[in-house]
């Protein structure tokens, strides 16, 4: 979770607990002081050094998210493939390309695995497609998300709410798209789905669908380990169900966030002045655009709430509370059994 929400603290939790904890790159190097002047080497730097403090904590795996449409995608590929990230999570784009620095004839080499984000059968195929001819290699895993996701999503605004797009829906479809693929290659290929998963019962039903597991994010927002601010964290524990809301973002995507007094400003016309040193994120058109989305994000992973908002899932308004990681998953790791004995009492 970007800007700042998932780094070393949050991601060595989940990780000491049994799950793969990742660091967002979106923005990271935003806290650094060179930023502004060295935009690729405050990521870099950034992203080192939160995957050192990082393994300090923790001896479990460590993945990286790095969207597709960043502005340094080779180079910050390039550097968590260096630091040997365990597994990097492509999205917010299609993974089509990869940097010409590694070795595209051998990626089985790398101790890094990959897994791109995909919101259809469609789009895995097209990835898992062009990665075979090109690579002759295709992806470790895929992540579907499903349009309850917090952030950006992979739909159109009118395909949010649509039966036919969600994730019961959609996971079916990604699992045959990498059927096929699996033959070819040998190998399983995991497919992990996220978006609006809440309890253990969520997670069985889906793993029952036939996911190899899943991924969260609102709900691991709201721990003690996560690296946002208080406020951040207080803003989650306030929303109620009609505070949920999509925006146009920047990046030429929807995506869900909590509404607060900067999107309403926004809304109405507000342009908030920022210069652009960088134009970050490939997508955006940094002339036209009434804020900087980099910006607004790292002020509210910083507690700024009056300049910048907070990226939620669609289930946000249930959290009431701060637990531990480890709480959490064990909560979760419950609700799983309690929905297996039931599948089980039903068949017995
Ligand atoms: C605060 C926040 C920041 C996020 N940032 C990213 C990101 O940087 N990259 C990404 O691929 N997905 C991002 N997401 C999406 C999550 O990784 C995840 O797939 C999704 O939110 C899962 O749904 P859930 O929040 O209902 O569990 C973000 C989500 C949230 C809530």
């Amino acid at each position: 979770m970007g800007v700042g929400i998932s780094l070393s603290s949050l991601s060595s939790a989940v990780a000491n607990e049994g799950g793969i904890g990742v660091i967002a790159t979106a923005g990271i190097g935003q806290f650094e002081s060179d930023w502004n002047t060295n935009y690729s080497g405050a990521n870099k730097r950034a992203l080192r050094r939160e995957l050192a403090a990082a393994r300090a904590k923790t001896n479990g795996i460590i993945g990286v998210n790095i969207m597709v449409a960043i502005g340094d995608f080779d180079e910050i590929v390039q550097c968590a493939v260096d630091e040997k990230a365990d597994i990097i999570f492509m999205g917010a784009g299609l993974p089509i390309k990869l940097p010409h620095t590694l070795p595209l004839d051998n990626l089985g080499s790398l101790h890094t695995k990959f897994a791109p984000i995909v919101s259809s059968g469609r789009a895995a195929d097209l990835i898992f497609r062009t990665w075979a001819k090109h690579f002759k290699h295709v992806p470790d895993a895929v992540i579907v998300e499903g349009p309850m996701a917090g952030g950006h999503l992979g739909f159109k605004k009118e395909q949010i709410g649509a039966a036919d797009y969600q994730l019961e829906r959609i996971v079916p479809d990604v699992i045959a798209a990498v059927k096929p693929y699996e033959q070819q290659f040998g190998r399983n290929i995991p497919v992990v789905c996220g978006g609006g998963i809440y309890t253990g019962q969520d997670i069985y039903k889906f793993m029952q669908m036939g996911a190899a597991g899943v991924q969260m994010a609102t709900r691991f927002v709201a721990t003690y380990e996560c690296d946002a601010s208080d406020e951040f964290k207080q803003a989650y524990l306030d929303s109620s169900k009609e505070d949920i809301i999509i925006i146009d973002s920047p990046v030429g995507l929807p995506g869900r966030a909590i509404r607060c007094d900067f999107l309403d400003r926004v809304a109405a016309g507000g342009k908030e002045k920022f210069l652009c040193p960088w134009k970050c994120l490939r997508t955006c058109e940094f002339r036209t655009v009434p804020y900087c989305i980099a910006r607004a994000l790292t002020n509210a992973k910083k507690g700024d709430l009056a300049h910048g908002f907070a990226f939620a899932g669609a289930n946000v308004y249930r959290v009431d509370k701060l637990v531990s990681v480890k709480e959490l998953i064990d909560e979760l790791m419950d609700g799983y059994e309690v929905a297996a004995n039931q599948a089980d009492a039903v068949v017995g």
